[in-house]
């Protein structure tokens, strides 16, 4: 979460040392730092269009007549974090011709930003000589690792190149990368963003985040209601939220929008898993979020001008099988109750953001903390996963996974297992509850080892301890498993 000045200002010449300093100002006054917002990163056209006689990097004479440095100390003094702009290729994208980039000049100009503190480096595509781009973004990462100094590394290819395409190597170079080419200030750009970008959830998780581009909330081309499906949009897909219009200018409505702290925690849930699309049809979208403590973040969003009523149920969100839920929209702040039903009217280009929590008493058992068949393993190399890890079980018939779970009266209860698996083929498992077999999981594919998905079953718990196994019936064994939320439905 930060600012950057590239959607207001491109290389104006309000982009300058007052300007930065005025929006670490207002980040600490406006209490947007208090939210969360913390990087304050600049773009293009902060360097002198030659390199210095040592082949340095030379600051702007008049944006940035104190240097960069001076401007990077600032915004730390603030308590906040400062972050710098090149390009993978001999020039960037902007001036003319571009103000010189670092292919070829990569532990040089890492070594120069580390020297001047910058904790952020977003590093753009533009006349990059047609070299390989995860050869590019590689030798940056390298160098930014050589400086010492922990530094974010934003991939700024566009999602242009390959296949493999950025999202399918990132992972391994960047903290967030580019699906897409650049945002405008309009409708049908920034829902264009939207719509690449909705597809991508297998690839993002902690420390490695798809990036459908910077913000435009508060520069004006949107109505009110636009910006918070951008804002609600961004959220449910984990994007970063870097604020890309000029904070001493909007009005109050913007930061209404960029400070509601209720979506800021749908965007920033730990769990940093992105929504998958439950449905979309005629530019009636339905997103869900799975959130840390398993509530879901529903976006209903309508891409279309007319109102209409947009919904989907409990059960399709993965969070059937209890009495009622209640709904909170995280706009209006209201709070309804429902019994499965999550629906609404959303004005066209609208977005109603929901977090949907399941009634009564529910309580987390980690797959990682139960029981399980020899040779299963506790992996983390698939994200999403809540607590330590997720449990992998040999591939075969018999692989088993055993929960003890307490019940604080005995009755009817909601088994809600969370897990992931790749395969095309069901895995099925048997249920036992206290030696008792209690029905088949049929634990569908989840279509990606890092997609995650719940399946329920309803059975009924002693009071005190109980014993829960899954085993597999079938030669593939078990999903991934990673966690079981039980939830007490009633006598
Ligand atoms: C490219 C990037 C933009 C911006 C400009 C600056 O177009 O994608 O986000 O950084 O360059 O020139």
């Amino acid at each position: 979460m930060g600012f950057n000045n590239w959607n207001t200002t491109a290389c104006r010449p309000e982009f300058n040392e007052a300007m930065v300093k005025a929006i670490a100002d207002i980040f600490v006054s406006r209490g947007l730092k208090d939210v969360g917002y913390e990087y304050v990163n600049i773009d293009d056209c902060w360097a002198e269009p030659q390199r210095d006689a040592n082949g340095d990097l030379v600051p702007h004479r008049t944006r940035f007549p104190n240097g960069i440095k001076a401007v990077a100390d600032y915004v730390h003094s603030k308590g906040l974090k400062f972050g710098i702009y090149t390009s993978a290729g001999t020039k960037t994208c902007n001036g003319a011709g571009g103000f010189p980039g670092a292919l070829n000049n990569e532990q040089r100009d890492a070594d120069l930003f580390a020297s001047w503190g910058v904790d952020y480096l977003k590093y753009d595509n533009c006349n990059n000589q047609g070299v390989d781009a995860q050869v590019r973004y590689t030798r940056m990462r390298d160098a930014l690792a050589n400086t010492g100094r922990p530094i974010t590394y934003s991939i700024c290819e566009w999602g242009r190149t390959g296949p493999p395409r950025v999202w399918e190597w990132g992972k391994d170079v960047g903290n967030l990368w580019r699906t897409t080419g650049d945002i405008s200030d309009n409708w049908t750009s920034m829902i264009g963003k939207a719509q690449a970008n909705r597809s991508l959830a297998r690839y993002a998780g902690p420390g490695h985040w798809n990036d459908p581009d910077m913000l435009e909330v508060g520069n004006g081309g949107m109505t009110p209601a636009e910006y918070r499906t951008h804002f609600s949009l961004w959220a449910v897909m984990a994007a970063p939220l870097l604020i890309g219009s000029d904070l001493r200018e909007v009005s109050e409505d913007t930061f209404t929008i960029l400070k509601n702290t209720d979506v800021i925690a749908v965007d920033q849930d730990k769990l940093g898993r992105q929504a998958t699309v439950v449905s979309a049809s005629g530019g009636h979208v339905v997103y869900s979020k799975v959130l840390a403590n398993g509530d879901r973040a529903v976006a209903l969003s309508n891409e279309t001008t007319a109102t209409a009523t947009i919904g989907t149920t409990a059960a399709a969100i993965g969070l059937g099988g209890s009495a009622s839920y209640t709904l909170k929209d995280l706009w209006t702040k209201s709070t309804r109750k429902t019994t499965g039903a999550v629906s609404a009217s959303v004005p066209g280009h609208g977005t109603v953001l929901y977090r949907v929590s399941r009634g009564g008493t529910s309580q987390r058992y980690e797959a990682e903390d139960a029981t399980s068949v020899s040779g299963s393993t506790v992996d983390r190399n698939h994200s999403g996963y809540s607590g330590k890890g997720f449990v992998n079980t040999p591939n075969a018939t018999g692989s088993y996974v055993q929960f003890t779970v307490n019940a604080a009266q005995a009755g009817r209860h909601t088994l809600a297992f969370d897990y992931a698996h790749a395969g095309t083929a069901d895995r099925p498992a048997s249920l036992s509850v206290n030696g008792t077999a209690a029905g088949t999981v049929p634990f569908a594919p989840t279509g990606a080892w890092s997609l995650w998905r719940t399946a329920t079953a309803a059975v009924s718990l002693n009071a005190g301890a109980n014993t829960i196994r899954l085993t597999a019936t079938g030669t593939g064994g078990l999903p991934n498993l990673d966690y079981l939320d039980t939830l007490e439905v009633g006598s």
